[in-house]
């Protein structure tokens, strides 16, 4: 905490508030005693001006269009590291050496099974099922798996937990993906790496062989570095929350999962691709679907557009665009999306109904279609949201635990309903 101070006046009182100070500007009024002092609350709806914390494992400047983590630009980390290397970075605040990488990913490698007793759960669900719901009820159900790891205090027990999400998700993801077309499943095999790993137990099958191509194993790491961490997110800090109560983390992780499924957050990708689908059905008219996002009397919003934080590009629809076509060749895909996609962007960057909210691509305008080119089906896009956020979320989750300033979240309310009244 700094020495700089702010007064508060209000009737005939001055409160004087602590100012917090942040490395990279973002400094903070510290209202921790405003209640007890005032008897007044702060009033702030979707805590765009209200830090729930104080981090130190990412940082997004907003105005400059930048992301980083643990102080590494993501531009950096994308084209020099592993998603492996990036968790751990996350989890553990450096970048491992080569033998602590080594332990790491064969950690990560030898918990990747899930205790067969799991397959029941598998099978309990419709064949419907929004693979999000089952990732979420199967990492709440790993909890049940190991009652030892519960205790948030316990240095061994949260990283046991954190090693075990990182490397089964993959394997629950796929297993949710076979079962919804009625495919069986497919075992993970050690000899490959994360990424490689996961596109086996998604695509092959057991009646012939499948090759992993490692361009799309790498463009799908690289998809799931830039999906690593974003600051205090809807889902990040739906998974402090939770844990803020020391809740395990598995369940806390369950808990943001369920945050991240909604439209307006990771369930984004899969709308702009849907959205996409739609205007090329329609002949391809981006205008209109501008003019309608637009409309005052219509709640419709261009998915993949706009941002709490960003008030420029997103860095990592920068990147994404930058290598979609590429991908999108490799991949033999004469995608017509991308191409309206990119018209789309021009026409809405164009219009001045966007440009003076400043709203630009996010991350989810452009990964959707990279998921696709890859190979996966729409539902399963927040799926492979949630595979990259994963470690973002347990060392958000560390770092609350950690942290000696750490209270149960509660927050407070303006009530507007009835005074006291008596029934008749
Ligand atoms: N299309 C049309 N108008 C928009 C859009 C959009 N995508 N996004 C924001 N606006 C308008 C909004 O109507 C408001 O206009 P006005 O000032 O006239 O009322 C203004 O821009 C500011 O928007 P806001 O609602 O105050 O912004 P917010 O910070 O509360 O919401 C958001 C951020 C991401 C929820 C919102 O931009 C949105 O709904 N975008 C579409 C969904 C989306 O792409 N979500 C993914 C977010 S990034 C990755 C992730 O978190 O998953």
């Amino acid at each position: 905490m700094g020495d700089r101070t702010a007064r508060l006046i209000f009737d005939d009182r001055e409160i004087v508030l602590p100012i917090v100070e942040g490395v990279e500007g973002n400094h903070g009024f510290d209202i921790s005693r405003l209640r007890a002092d005032t008897g007044y609350v702060t009033l702030d709806y979707g805590f765009a001006n209200t830090a729930g914390t104080s981090s130190a494992v990412s940082f997004v400047d907003g105005t400059a269009g930048e992301l980083r983590y643990r102080g590494y630009p993501i531009e950096q980390l994308a084209a020099k590291s592993t998603f492996l290397e990036v968790a751990y970075l996350l989890f553990h605040g450096e970048m491992p050496t080569p033998e602590q990488l080594k332990t790491y990913t064969a950690s990560i490698t030898h918990h990747t099974l899930l205790n067969e007793e799991m397959k029941r759960l598998f099978d309990a669900f419709p064949k419907s099922a929004h693979p999000m719901a089952i990732l979420a009820s199967a990492t709440n159900a790993m909890a049940t798996f190991y009652p030892d790891f519960h205790n948030p205090r316990d240095p061994y027990a949260v990283e046991q937990s954190a090693l075990r999400l990182v490397a089964k998700l993959p394997t629950v993801a796929a297993l949710a993906y076979k079962k919804s077309i009625g495919q069986p499943y497919i075992y993970p095999r050690n000899d490959l790496d994360y990424a490689a790993n996961f596109l086996h137990m998604m695509f092959a099958l057991p009646v012939e062989e499948y090759q992993v191509d490692p361009v799309v194993a790498r463009a799908l790491d690289v998809l799931l570095i830039l999906h690593a961490d974003h600051e205090q997110n809807c889902s990040t800090s739906t998974v402090r929350l939770a844990g803020s109560s020391q809740a395990n983390l598995f369940t806390s992780v369950a808990a943001g999962m369920s945050a991240l499924w909604g439209p307006l957050h990771g369930g984004a990708n899969q709308e702009v691709v849907e959205t996409l689908e739609r205007i090329h059905a329609d002949g391809g008219n981006t205008a209109k679907w501008v003019a309608k996002a637009k409309d005052p009397n219509d709640p419709y919003r261009l998915p993949g557009f706009g941002h709490r934080v960003y008030r420029n590009y997103d860095p990592r629809a920068k990147i994404l665009k930058s290598f979609a076509y590429e991908v999108i060749e490799r991949m033999g895909a004469n995608d017509p999306l991308l191409d309206i996609a990119l018209k789309l962007e021009e026409t809405a960057l164009a219009d001045d109904y966007f440009v003076s909210r400043r709203l630009y691509p996010n991350v989810d305008f452009y990964s959707g279609l990279m998921f696709q080119a890859l190979g996966f089906p729409v539902h399963m896009f927040t799926v492979l949201f949630a595979i990259g956020r994963l470690p973002g979320w347990v060392a958000q989750w560390k770092e609350m635990s950690e942290d000696e300033e750490n209270k149960i979240g509660r927050p407070r309310q303006i009530y507007t309903g009835h005074p006291k009244r008596d029934l008749p």
